[in-house]
């Protein structure tokens, strides 16, 4: 088995029912933010605080898409894809999170939905993909349960009037990102470090997602549901006992808090030894509600960690550290490329809990290459999808159940705390002019696509 980039497109052969998709976020492409009636979220708030992002770039325009969306869907279907994937913003449905609801909000994915469809795309939102309504924020965001209630209103209401024409809803996107690196860590809005905080906030969206599901089933069952993970594929920084204990502890953190809750109904014991008491009173009760079954998974997948001891007594559970790898090969943002660590991750995962189908949701390099004489030669992009897609391909080998492979991203994007300095997409975009140039990594997605119909 491989993990070298000499995986010819004819040795990456998939199913005939395996999905091929791109993926982008609503925040990340739109733009528009004031317009028809969008309130404003947690990440307008955060990228226009001095500091925050990058450079100080905004969301404000980003890919300008809000007014693009039919000739960027064009774009998307010249790739040959079945499948797109994009988020839903909160505050363009409801403003302030609840109440009112906004119709030209629905109109906006009324007419990028019918317009996927139009094209023979199949349509697969995400519910949140970080952007809170800042009103919701102002309340306690997370922490405050009104808006788990308010977010099980805002699903069932997509699902209300989208459910007829969509092919599956993830709820969250990454809830350790929106709770974990937005909460303790603070590089995510709303830039909060706080474990208490971020426990909450984590239970919170569990909660909130379990009430979602619940909700879209009572509108209409048909529709597959999930929730989108990065789960983190880990290895000890060394052979000491001590770091390989810590590996163990890092990764009942950081995926055990979420697989567990999700997929068992229990947060990890160990977990609740150290930080129960820190979870918001009363989890107990409402961790049936969180373990809703659910009809996939998706997988979020980047890169490889390895893991010490923080060799500090001090430190809260798990009391791990991260150690970067030297003389490894690293993308433009810094994150090692590893194609075996994917697969690895997906066998161990597999391994171990009872999961639905599994839909890699999102996977895709850093590279900022520019246009040149109209080509943008982007082959280490090329290299690390061939590497990724293989080990998918030898997971599915393995015995497990993979679906689909949505590629981040359709097109460079607001890419978060970095602003518009990372480029993870498959087109280019010029954010001067708005010009959009296929890269080679894009021929290169669409003749694997061809290949395997
Ligand atoms: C993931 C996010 C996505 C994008 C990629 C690079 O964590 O879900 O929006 O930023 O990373």
């Amino acid at each position: 088995m491989s993990y070298e980039s000499d995986d010819a497109i004819g040795d990456l052969q998939f199913p005939a029912d395996f999905l091929f998709g791109v993926a982008t976020a609503a925040y990340q492409i739109e733009g528009a933010v004031l317009e028809d009636g969008r309130g404003a979220s947690i990440w307008d708030t955060f990228s226009h605080t001095p500091g925050r992002v990058h450079n100080g770039d905004t969301g404000d325009v980003a890919c300008d898409h809000y007014h693009r969306w039919a000739s960027d869907l064009d774009l998307t279907a010249s790739l040959g894809v079945d499948a797109y994937r994009f988020s839903i913003a909160w505050p363009r449905l409801f403003p302030r999170g609840s109440g009112q609801l906004n119709d030209r909000g629905l109109a906006f994915y009324d007419r990028l939905i019918d317009g996927c469809l139009e094209r023979g795309l199949k349509a697969y939102p995400t519910l949140y993909h970080w952007d809170l309504p800042q009103a919701l924020a102002d309340k306690g965001g997370w922490k405050n349960r009104a808006t788990a209630d308010a977010f099980a209103h805002y699903a069932a209401t997509v699902m209300d009037h989208f459910g007829d024409r969509i092919s599956a809803v993830s709820t969250f996107n990454e809830p350790w990102c929106s709770s974990i690196l937005s909460h303790l860590y603070g590089i995510h809005a709303p830039g909060e470090k706080n474990l208490d905080s971020a426990l909450a906030v984590l239970h919170g969206q569990h909660v909130a997602h379990g009430l979602s599901v619940q909700a879209m089933r009572a509108s209409r069952d048909t529709v597959p549901l999930g929730i989108v993970l990065n789960l983190q594929s880990l290895y000890p920084a060394t052979d000491r006992d001590r770091d390989i204990e810590a590996c163990r502890r890092h990764g009942t953190f950081h995926n055990g808090l979420f697989l567990d809750p999700l997929f068992k109904g229990e947060y990890p014991a160990e977990a609740i030894e150290h930080l129960g008491d820190r979870l918001p009173e009363g989890w107990q009760d409402e961790m049936r509600t969180i373990a809703q079954p659910l009809d996939y998974w998706g997988l979020n997948y980047y890169t490889p960690f390895h893991i010490a001891d923080a060799n500090n007594s001090q430190a809260d559970y798990p009391a791990s550290i991260q150690i970067d790898n030297p003389d490894v090969v690293r993308t433009d943002i810094g994150w090692e490329v590893d194609g075996r660590s994917f697969h690895d991750l997906l066998v161990d995962i597999n391994d171990r809990y009872t999961l639905p189908p599994c839909y890699i949701t999102e996977n895709g390099a850093a590279y900022n290459h520019g246009v040149q004489n109209g080509k943008v030669e982007d082959q280490p992009r090329i290299d690390y999808m061939q590497q990724h897609l293989a080990a998918v391909r030898d997971a599915m080998q393995a015995g497990v159940d993979v679906r689909g492979y949505f590629a981040w991203s359709l097109m460079d994007n607001f890419e978060w705390a970095e602003g518009y300095n990372m480029r993870f997409g498959l087109i280019h975009v010029d954010y001067e002019t708005q010009k959009r140039t296929l890269k080679q990594s894009a021929h290169w997605y669409q003749a694997l696509i061809e290949e395997n119909r």
